[in-house]
């Protein structure tokens, strides 16, 4: 029923989530550019981060402080202080709190020190978030949830709160063996009902060495094995990329390699969010 509906009458918040236990593959690095893109299409994005490293959170504040310079808010743990939403309150049944806003478009549950006692919460803390977020679902268009690189209560709570799951994954044998165990996380948070309808949007082919022969052997064997969940945008290993924190890398004016650097992550991002256009 829901594809015969006029787009105009089926919008949303759209929510991914940004995973893969294995670190430094760049779940963060993607979630920053689909933020940044999100808010030059103008869609209003909510970003959830579930990492207690806080790397996504610093960079939304940074986009405050830009947008507000007298905001005195620069480090996370001050983000609960100040009464705002942050993760570990998604996990509270009666949270009155609201997202933080950080500009005309952005609002952010920030990461906060109390997550990291969520793996000690019971299996049926996991759906609150989730639940949690229901309230804001109308005020927002899209919603970019950052991960951390571990399996266990977090990843489940966010697998539980998203529609799409997005994998960024680096062509090493750790990071394309680690797939497997999402798939099994995945399979596990629809089994338990806690999400039965989320959906894989693909990997995030991220870091490929464009000269390397093991990278290429490496990605064919992938499509080989999962076919079409490898996304068709790929991000190489570029100097500017890893430089891109604050702002996106088309943005930058660092690093020998912005054009292409630019181009390719542009792309992977404009394929991810036009999902949400044409929704
Ligand atoms: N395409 C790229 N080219 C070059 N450097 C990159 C690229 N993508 C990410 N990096 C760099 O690799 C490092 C790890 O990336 P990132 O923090 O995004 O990974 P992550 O999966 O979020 O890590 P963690 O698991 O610790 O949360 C960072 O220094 C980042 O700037
Ligand atoms: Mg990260």
């Amino acid at each position: 029923m829901k594809n015969i509906q006029p787009s105009a009458l089926v919008l949303k918040m759209i929510s991914y989530v940004l995973a893969n236990q294995k670190g430094g593959v760049g779940k963060t690095s993607v979630s920053r550019h689909l933020i940044f893109r999100a808010l030059e299409m103008k869609l209003r994005t909510l970003v959830i981060d579930f990492d207690p490293q806080a790397n996504t959170t610093k960079t939304l504040l940074h986009l405050a402080k830009s947008a507000n310079p007298t905001l005195d808010i620069t480090e996370p743990g001050q983000v609960s202080d100040a009464g705002w939403l942050t993760t570990a309150r998604l996990f509270h049944k009666d949270s009155k709190a609201q997202p933080m806003p950080v500009n005309e478009y952005a609002s952010l549950i920030a990461a906060d020190a109390e997550l990291v006692d969520i793996a000690d919460y019971s299996l049926d803390a996991i759906p609150q978030p989730r639940l949690s977020l229901g309230k804001f679902a109308d005020q927002y268009d899209v919603c970019i949830i950052d991960t951390p690189p571990s399996q266990g209560k977090l990843l489940y709570a966010a697998l539980a709160a998203a529609n799409f799951v997005i994998s960024p994954c680096t062509l090493d044998e750790d990071a394309t063996d680690g797939l497997a165990a999402l798939f099994q996380d995945i399979e596990r948070v629809r089994d338990m009902e806690w999400n039965s309808d989320l959906k894989i949007m693909g990997i995030q082919i991220n870091k490929m060495d464009k000269s390397s022969a093991h990278d290429r052997k490496a990605l064919a064997a992938l499509r080989d094995s999962v076919g079409d969940l490898v996304m068709k945008d790929i991000i190489y290993e570029r100097a500017a990329t890893r430089l891109a924190i604050r702002k996106p890398v088309w943005q930058g004016n660092r690093g020998e390699n912005k054009g292409v650097a630019a181009v390719e992550m542009k792309a992977a991002c404009n394929a991810i969010l036009n999902h949400v256009a044409h929704q």
